[in-house]
């Protein structure tokens, strides 16, 4: 299911639609009051000619342009947002490539009327928050801004419209063709095929704003918290850009407001200050809140927010303007250790980066319901950190991150226009290096999203570089426009080492790969650890282990039955839904590689899928234990970003879920690597750590280390007694014996529990003879290879075990299920998959299960837990295994 409305293709026309417009109310009608744009008209420029001047007046026939009700998308999200493409069908095999990426590299307009209500005394603004890749703006028969100031997608700015507005207002912007080369977009690189468009449009909304005689810039919240946190007084202080618009001194109210969003007496204070004429100042209103709640990352504590409202008041009381926004009590440092690895704190707490890399969707269409449902998702894995290599969002997102305690990375992306450095080597195609205008749009941009992002307590750093740092002119520009918004948490240089301006420093972030698929002792041959690239060690700003690949009910929603043959029959098959086909990861071939050698040779696509969820899950947990392990290391683990977190299209790699929102097995090998309080397996040195991410689990702890073989014979069995100390981990013991003689493969289950006996992390792998050999010193930038396979080709051959499943418990109607899996017999029943499907049969997504793609233990009984959060209603449970057959569960 896609998350977004399906929308209804519009029954009225163009002209119908501008008459009720006109008719209607004004956009705005107080002072403070912004709207967006709320729907466009749009169309080619080869269709309607460039008369801008004429196209901006009143009652121009758009009857036979698109029309959409969104107040933003690019032209292709527009397009099929109008009905005019149909992306179920666009991302079907490869039709994609039969869009016309022609009618694109003309300009096109998007157009829109609307109502104000001028008077005198009353100032009207047009608000761009960036256009792709530039625009020339007109209203009413005038030009508002030309497409050498208004450049860049995140090129905000506000124009004064007071003296060219009217009752009814005609607004046509302009868009002009995106190269990623050359302009300032938000390219895609190697992530997936590009949009036929390069994202060109109005993507962000174009606002309109009133105010009396002085107008204010964004609000900033500056806070200084006491040494001992929630329990000294912090100091607030509100800030934000006052500007007399008129040709006399005014005399104005400052008046400040905080309050906590749970309630209490709100903080109220006021100031006042006189403005020369047509001056601009820095009102600046500070305050003490006595005792701060502290907002905290999701799993170590709340997240309060407060309000923060700053307001201009004219001597004649009238409000004039105001400028509001939510902010949060927490501090956030980095600092390089003795290896020159970035460490964060979080609130004086040594904070370890784990999430992923976000990827919008392909055409940029922004749905609010879903990214609420992939931040729940994150935090469901555990997560703590998104990434953000460009790609900023809207005001929206970075709401449900504070919301829900997730921390955002932002920053500028890598390979094209944003890093056309003299010397970058690894531009694709000679981008011109950046001349005065260009360090003139990327300063705007910085101070447009350093301004919307800066209240936001979800904001751990910004990085100015990605894979390269900026020249000596970009650094300090960059650095001294975030300090002049205010900026309080870190700025870093960039996402890699390669190396770094004099002025910030090493990054201390590594960019060393893995891209592709690795073993999972790949993270733990830490030693020596420069030459051991990604392995578990320092803070890894992209990393995948290549488990990526969606369940079969996605895949026959963007696969045809060909391009289903060819996953299994062709492993070495350049394919559409990977990378570009320029880039290394336009084939399976490397994960493939090493499931044929591995696992064997697939004898049929559900066993092809079958072993590629095998791997995904053991690839995932790996990466994510390892980190976790190695955070008390000699060379600390201090994060890591997973590249990538979601895929902007549906996609066979580089995902942790897929585009339809079906958590599979690497969803599901992620989530049991970042388990809140855990045990898990060194695969290098046969070791056991206990994992600790929590700051306030308290008591002692036992953790159950069972071997078995294929057949279910128990080979090793104790029970090791650990104490735990917070956010730490550490190695409590050595199965070196207990599986220095394996004959093919056996199942290692380590089950960690409290002093109550409460299981709180349950977790089997299975382990071959020999591990897989790694090739350090021929790594290539995306892969170590692996010269000698391990060996699972025994699980092919486990006999079948009789599972049943029973619905313990449900309500059905609020989504929620426990499903009893028992295995019979006395094998292991390995890698069960439980699906949750509605009548239709179709997944129900989005949903959180405890835990799945589970083994269990011969007679073994294990509960899971399941709840959909979205609207629809489960119906049935579908069951299958590596060694189990297929079977359904209906919930009624
Ligand atoms: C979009 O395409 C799909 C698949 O080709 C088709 O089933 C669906 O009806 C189309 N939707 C619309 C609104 O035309
Ligand atoms: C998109 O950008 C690429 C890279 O700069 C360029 O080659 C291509 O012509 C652009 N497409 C359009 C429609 O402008
Ligand atoms: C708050 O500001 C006052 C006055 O500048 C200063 O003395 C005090 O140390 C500040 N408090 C904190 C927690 O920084
Ligand atoms: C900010 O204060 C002004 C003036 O009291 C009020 O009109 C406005 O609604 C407030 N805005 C928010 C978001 O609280
Ligand atoms: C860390 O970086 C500094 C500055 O470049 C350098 O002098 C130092 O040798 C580096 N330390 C290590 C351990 O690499
Ligand atoms: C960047 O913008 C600031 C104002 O926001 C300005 O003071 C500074 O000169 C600009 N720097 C460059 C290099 O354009
Ligand atoms: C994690 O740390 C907390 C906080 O002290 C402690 O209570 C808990 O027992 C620890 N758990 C593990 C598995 O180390
Ligand atoms: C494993 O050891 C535990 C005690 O640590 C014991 O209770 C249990 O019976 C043993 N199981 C097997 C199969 O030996
Ligand atoms: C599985 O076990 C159940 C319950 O013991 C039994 O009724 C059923 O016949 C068994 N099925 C198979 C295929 O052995």
């Amino acid at each position: 299911m896609h998350l977004r409305e399906w929308k209804a293709p519009l029954a009225l026309s163009g002209i119908a639609l501008g008459l009720l417009r006109m008719a209607g109310a004004a956009l705005v009608s107080t002072p403070g009051e912004i709207a967006a744009i709320p729907s466009w008209d749009l169309q080619s420029s080869a269709k309607t000619g460039n008369d801008l001047t004429a196209l901006s007046k009143t009652g121009v026939d758009t009857s036979s342009w698109h029309h959409v009700k969104s107040s933003k998308c690019t032209l292709m999200g527009c397009l099929i947002e109008s009905g005019f493409y149909n992306d179920t069908h666009l991302f079907y095999s490869d039709n994609l490539r039969t869009v016309d990426a022609k009618q694109f590299t003309v300009p096109w307009l998007y157009r829109q009327e609307f109502a104000l209500d001028p008077a005198p005394g009353r100032h009207f603004f047009l608000q761009t928050n960036g256009i792709t890749s530039r625009a020339d703006i007109y209203l009413n028969g005038k030009q508002v801004a030309d497409k050498s100031f208004q450049v860049g997608a995140y090129g905000g700015h506000t124009y004064d419209i007071t003296d060219i507005s009217d009752k009814t207002n005609a607004l046509v912007i302009q868009a002009h063709p995106t190269s990623y080369y050359y302009d300032f977009a938000l390219g895609w690189v190697d992530w997936n095929p590009w949009p036929a468009d390069n994202g060109t449009g109005v993507w962000r909304d174009v606002e309109v704003k009133q105010t009396g005689s002085v107008a204010l810039g964004p609000l900033r919240v500056v806070t200084q918290l006491g040494a001992s946190l929630g329990s000294q007084p912090a100091n607030v202080t509100l800030k934000a850009k006052a500007q007399n618009l008129e040709k006399t001194a005014v005399t104005i109210t400052a008046s400040g407001l905080i309050a906590a969003e749970a309630g209490g007496e709100p903080l109220v204070w006021t100031k006042t200050v006189t403005l020369a004429p047509l001056s601009t100042t820095d009102i600046v209103l500070t305050n003490v809140v006595q005792k701060p709640t502290i907002w905290w990352p999701a799993r170590w504590g709340e997240q309060p927010l407060y309000k923060a409202n700053l307001t201009v008041t004219t001597s004649d009381g009238a409000i004039s303007d105001f400028s509001a926004g939510k902010f949060g009590f927490r501090t956030v440092t980095s600092q390089v250790n003795a290896f020159n690895d970035t460490e964060f704190t979080v609130n004086g707490q040594r904070f370890q980066v784990l999430g992923g890399g976000y990827a919008p969707d392909m055409f940029l269409r922004w749905d609010k319901a879903k990214w609420e449902a992939e931040a729940k998702y994150q935090l469901d894995l555990g997560f703590n950190t998104v990434r953000l290599e460009g790609k900023n969002e809207h005001p929206e997102f970075y709401e449900v991150a504070d919301r829900l305690g997730l921390m955002v990375m932002a920053g500028w992306e890598c390979c094209d226009k944003w890093e056309a450095w003299s010397y970058n080597n690894d531009l694709a195609v000679p981008t011109p290096v950046w001349v005065d205008a260009d360090y003139v749009t990327a300063n705007a941009s910085m101070a447009h999203d350093a301004a919307m992002m800066q209240t936001h307590p979800s904001m751990l750093v910004f990085l100015i570089g990605s894979d390269y740092w900026p020249d000596d002119k970009a650094t300090p520009m960059y650095v001294n426009t975030l300090k002049a918004a205010d900026w309080q948490v870190p700025i870093i240089a960039s996402a890699s080492k390669r190396s770094y301006p004099a002025l910030l420093g090493p990054s201390g972030l590594k960019m060393e790969g893995p891209y592709d698929w690795v073993p999972p002792n790949y993270w733990y041959d830490t030693e020596p650890s420069d030459s051991r690239l990604g392995a578990a060690f320092g803070l890894g700003s992209e990393q995948s282990a290549g488990g990526s690949t969606p369940d079969l009910s996605s895949l026959k929603k963007f696969l045809s039955p060909s391009d289903l043959d060819d996953l299994w029959k062709n492993p070495n098959k350049e394919l559409f839904h990977m990378s570009t086909d320029t880039s290394s990861f336009h084939t399976r071939k490397i994960f493939n590689n090493a499931l044929w050698k591995r696992w064997g040779a697939p004898t049929s696509l559900e066993d092809y899928l079958i072993k590629t969820q095998i791997m995904d899950y053991e690839a995932n947990r790996a990466e994510f234990e390892g980190f976790s392990a190695m955070w008390n290391a000699k060379r600390p683990a201090t994060g890591v970003i997973y590249w990538m977190l979601t895929a902007a299209f549906p996609s066979l790699h580089w995902n942790i879920w897929d585009y339809y929102m079906h958590p599979a097995g690497g969803y599901f090998g992620t989530k049991v690597g970042m388990r809140l309080e855990h045990v898990a397996y060194d695969y290098a040195h046969k070791a056991v750590y206990l994992v600790n991410h929590s700051l306030d689990k308290k008591g002692a702890r036992s953790v159950d280390v069972q071997v078995i073989d294929t057949s279910g014979k128990v080979t090793y069995n104790t029970t090791v007694s650990a104490s735990t100390t917070p956010n730490t981990s550490k190695s409590i013991v050595s199965l070196t014996k207990a599986l220095n003689n394996i004959k093919d493969v056996v199942f290692l289950r380590l089950a960690l529990s409290d002093d109550k006996g409460a299981v709180l992390s349950r977790n089997v792998y299975w382990i071959s003879k020999a591990i897989d050999t790694l090739d350090w010193e021929n790594s290539e930038w995306y892969v170590t290879p692996v010269t000698k396979f391990a060996d699972y080709t025994a699980l092919n051959k486990l006999a079948a075990a009789n599972v049943t499943a029973t619905v313990t418990k449900t309500s059905a109607g609020a989504g929620m299920a426990a499903v009893t899996l028992e295995n019979k017999s006395s094998v292991p029943a390995f890698f069960i998959i439980l699906n949750l499907v509605d009548t239709k049969g179709q997944d129900v997504v989005p949903l959180t299960w405890s835990d799945n793609y589970v083994t269990l233990w011969p007679k073994e009984k294990l509960t899971l837990t399941v709840k959909s959060m979205g609207g629809a209603v489960p119906a049935a449970v579908q069951i299958s295994g590596k060694n189990v057959a297929k079977f359904t569960l209906g919930l009624s």
